[in-house]
């Protein structure tokens, strides 16, 4: 009897332990997925096995630092917004040994409203609020050929800063102007086409990948 009650007592207390695990990893993010029994903070693809891209939970801190663009006001000094990027784990390797962006590879591109000050070193901008979010997903076979968000060798999405777990069709333009569908073609494929030769990213804003 001792020992069957010793069962109980530790069959309960691992679900208390799976169960505060849980609240840990809710706590952590609106689309976080938890980390691996090592306790390392897991690396979210992007993607899930329909096809359907999120912004990746944890980014980060999991991916890697790409670098930064300043989209200027158009009257007065200082930038607009400024947008941060992000790259999954492997992709600054892969591009540096043969120029190409690995199959799976993830971009994330934060967009920021700026805000400008005069600062000891000048007049400055830094990152304010959170637009949004660009997620690219590398498929250089074309898994995906029925979808609307996949094709040219990337699955493409734009998310608002409130939900990123669901992509937006309120892709913002600098006219005003929304473009209500998901369709990459209308809504990335042409002011991506400068940048076709680097498979359609401006590869020249980000340092570590250069030789
Ligand atoms: C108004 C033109 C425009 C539209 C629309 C647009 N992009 Fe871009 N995108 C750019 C430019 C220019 C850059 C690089 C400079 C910058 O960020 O301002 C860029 C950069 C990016 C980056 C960083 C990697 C890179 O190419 O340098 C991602 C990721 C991205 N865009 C995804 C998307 C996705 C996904 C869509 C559609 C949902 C989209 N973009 C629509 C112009 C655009």
């Amino acid at each position: 009897m001792k020992l069957f009650n010793a069962a109980i007592v530790s069959v309960a207390g691992s679900v208390a332990v799976l169960a505060v695990t849980a609240l840990a990893f809710a706590a952590s993010g609106p689309t976080s997925s938890g980390s691996d029994p090592a306790g390392r903070v897991k690396v979210d693809t992007a993607v899930d096995r329909f096809g359907k891209l999120h912004v990746p939970a944890n980014y980060r801190t999991t991916y890697q630092f790409l670098g930064t663009w300043a989209v200027a006001r158009d009257q007065g000094p200082g930038s607009a917004e400024m947008h941060v990027l992000y790259a999954s784990p492997g992709t600054i390797d892969a591009y540096r040994k043969d120029g190409h962006f690995p199959d799976g590879a993830v971009l994330v591109k934060e967009v920021y409203r700026a805000a400008t000050e005069a600062m000891t070193t000048g007049t400055v901008s830094h990152v304010d609020s959170l637009r949004g979010w660009f997620v690219m997903v590398r498929d250089r076979n074309g898994h995906h050929p029925a979808s609307d968000v996949w094709g040219d060798g990337w699955g493409w999405s734009w998310f608002d800063a409130a939900n990123p777990s669901v992509a937006s069709r309120s892709l913002p333009m600098k006219d005003g102007v929304v473009r209500p569908t998901f369709d990459y073609k209308l809504n990335c494929k042409g002011c991506h086409a400068p940048a076709k030769a680097t498979e359609w990213i401006y590869t020249e804003g980000y340092p570590p990948l250069k030789p």
